[in-house]
C-alpha cells in the first residue's frame, strides 16, 4: 500500500507565472488554480482547508473565518507588496506567517504612475481618439494644450520605495518634489531624491501633481476626500497607483466635474473591480485595471518571491519578507 505523502500541500489561488509554479512543485504538492479568475470564498475554503501554505493574490480575502478553517496552515504568501486583503493580526494569533513582495515591483509601479501622469497631463487618450475618429485634418495651434511639468510641484504622499522612485523620476523631469510620510526619511534619501518633507495640508495645497503611495490602513482610508479636494489647486492632477479606498471616489468624481481639480489618473478603485459610474463619466481621467506592477519581469519576480517565502517557512527557515501586525 502506498504511504501517504509527507510533502506539504500548497494552494495557489490564481494563475501565476510558470517559473514560480515550477519552483514550488520541487518542494510541495501544489494545488494551483489554472485560471486567472479568483476563487469564491467557498472555493477558497475548500482548497485551503488541508493546506500548509497559501500563495494568495490581492483579490483573495484572507480573514479570520477562513483562517479558522485551515488548521494546518503555516504561511500566507501574498503576491503583492500591499496586504490589506489579509487579516495579519488574526493570522498571527493562529501562528500563521504572512509575507509580501516588497522591492521587486518598485520600478514597474513608479513607471506606471508616470505613464498615467504623462497620459493625463498631455491629453494622450483624447488625442488618440481624435486621430482614430478621422478628425485629424490639419495641424492645429490651439488644440490639445496640456500642462508642462518642468518647474511645477510634484507632491508624493507615502515616501517608501515606490514614492521615492516616483520622486527620482520627477527630478528628471525638472519638477520640485515635496513629500509627506508618517516619518521624515533620512537626509541622504532627501538629498538623492531632491524631495522636501512637508505636512499633509501643505502637500495638498502646493501640489500641481499629487501622487499617492500610502498603504491602505484605517488611517489612510479616504486620505483624499471632499475637504482635501477643496484645498487643492484647480489646475492640479491626482495620480493613484496605491489602493482605491485611499480616495473617496464619489468626492473625486464631484471634484473633477465641478472643476475643483483638473484631472485624475487611477490604476486602483475604491470597490474594485467596480468603478463609480460618476467617475466613468467625469472629464479628464485616465483609468487602468490595477496594472501598475504588470510587466512580465516584475510579475515573475513577485510570484518567485512569494514562493521563496513559502519554501523557506516549510523548510523551517525564517521567511524572507514577513509582514508584522500593525
Ligand atoms: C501590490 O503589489 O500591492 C500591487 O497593488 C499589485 O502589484
Amino acid at each position: 500500500m502506498a504511504k501517504p505523502s509527507k510533502r506539504p500541500r500548497v494552494v495557489v489561488t490564481r494563475l501565476i507565472p510558470r517559473e514560480a509554479l515550477e519552483l514550488l512543485a520541487t518542494h510541495a504538492t501544489v494545488d494551483a488554480n489554472a485560471a486567472d479568475v479568483g476563487y469564491t470564498p467557498a472555493e477558497l475554503v475548500s482548497h485551503a482547508r488541508a493546506a500548509d501554505a497559501i500563495v494568495a493574490l490581492l483579490t483573495d480575502r484572507i480573514d479570520e473565518p477562513l483562517l479558522a478553517q485551515c488548521p494546518k496552515l503555516k504561511v500566507v504568501a501574498n503576491v503583492a507588496v500591499g496586504y490589506d486583503n489579509v487579516d495579519v493580526a488574526a493570522a498571527a494569533r493562529q501562528g500563521v506567517v504572512v509575507t509580501n513582495t516588497p522591492g521587486v515591483l518598485t520600478d514597474a509601479t513608479a513607471d506606471f504612475a508616470w505613464a498615467l501622469l504623462l497620459a493625463l497631463t498631455r491629453n494622450v487618450l483624447p488625442a488618440d481618439r481624435y486621430v482614430r475618429d478621422g478628425r485629424f485634418r490639419e495641424w492645429m495651434m490651439m488644440e490639445f494644450h496640456g500642462a508642462e511639468l518642468a518647474g511645477r510641484t510634484l507632491g508624493i504622499a507615502g515616501f517608501g520605495r515606490i514614492g521615492q522612485a516616483v520622486a527620482r523620476r520627477g527630478r528628471g523631469f525638472g519638477m520640485h518634489v515635496l513629500y509627506t510620510n508618517p516619518r521624515r526619511v533620512a537626509a541622504a534619501i532627501e538629498e538623492e531624491t531632491g524631495a522636501l518633507f512637508v505636512d499633509k495640508a501643505t502637500l495638498i495645497a502646493a501640489s500641481d501633481v499629487l501622487s499617492l503611495h500610502v498603504p491602505l490602513t484605517p488611517a489612510t482610508r479616504h486620505f483624499l476626500g471632499a475637504p482635501e479636494f477643496a484645498l487643492m489647486k484647480s489646475s492640479a492632477f491626482v495620480i493613484n497607483t496605491a489602493r482605491g479606498p485611499v480616495i473617496d471616489e464619489a468626492a473625486l468624481a464631484q471634484a473633477l466635474s465641478s472643476g475643483a481639480i483638473r484631472g485624475a489618473g487611477l490604476d486602483v478603485f475604491e470597490r474594485e473591480p467596480a468603478v463609480d459610474p460618476e467617475l466613468l463619466a467625469a472629464p479628464n481621467t485616465v483609468l487602468a485595471p490595477h496594472i501598475a506592477s504588470a510587466t512580465t519581469e516584475t510579475r515573475t519576480r513577485m510570484a518567485l518571491m512569494a514562493v521563496e517565502n513559502v519554501v523557506a517557512i516549510l523548510a523551517g527557515r525564517p521567511p524572507v519578507n514577513p509582514v508584522t501586525p500593525a
